[in-house]
């Protein structure tokens, strides 16, 4: 998506485009947030041990991408630097998966953890965010 966004950039698509794409970009990314935060990082805590440290990065940065989010919601792409904040929330993210991808997720898939019923969990949850983000 974020790269959607960029060619609608590069191709001086009009506001309005821009700003539905940055809404499903702004409320996936809340969806995903809450799940991790809910239900995922408390559990990883739990099983991390000295490495729960990974946990407060991720809780700092998550924080980092929703007031930039909040930002994003609350401006249209006529405002000044509504473009720049939405590829910088892009580079905040790409930052974050990489660290979780190549630090956290691996030391939690070494632990006893049910990775399995966790994820049915995050998913049910996810999809419930998603349906109440949408006004179902
Ligand atoms: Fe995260
Ligand atoms: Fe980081």
């Amino acid at each position: 998506m974020f790269k959607s966004y960029q060619k609608l950039v590069d191709d001086e698509a009009d506001g309005d485009e821009k700003q539905s794409l940055a809404e499903q970009i702004c409320a996936a990314l809340s969806a995903h947030a809450s799940v991790e935060e809910e239900i995922f990082y408390p559990a990883a805590r739990e099983v991390l041990g000295d490495d729960a440290d990974l946990v407060d990065e991720a809780d700092v940065e998550h924080g980092s991408a929703k007031d930039l989010i909040a930002q994003i919601q609350a401006a249209s792409p006529e405002d000044d630097h509504y473009d720049a904040k939405v590829k910088v929330l892009g580079e905040y993210i790409d930052h974050h998966v990489k660290e979780e991808e190549g630090e956290m997720f691996p030391r939690v898939a070494k632990s006893d953890l049910d990775l399995d019923s966790l994820g049915e969990e995050m998913a049910a949850r996810k999809d419930e965010l998603l349906a109440e983000l949408s006004g179902a």
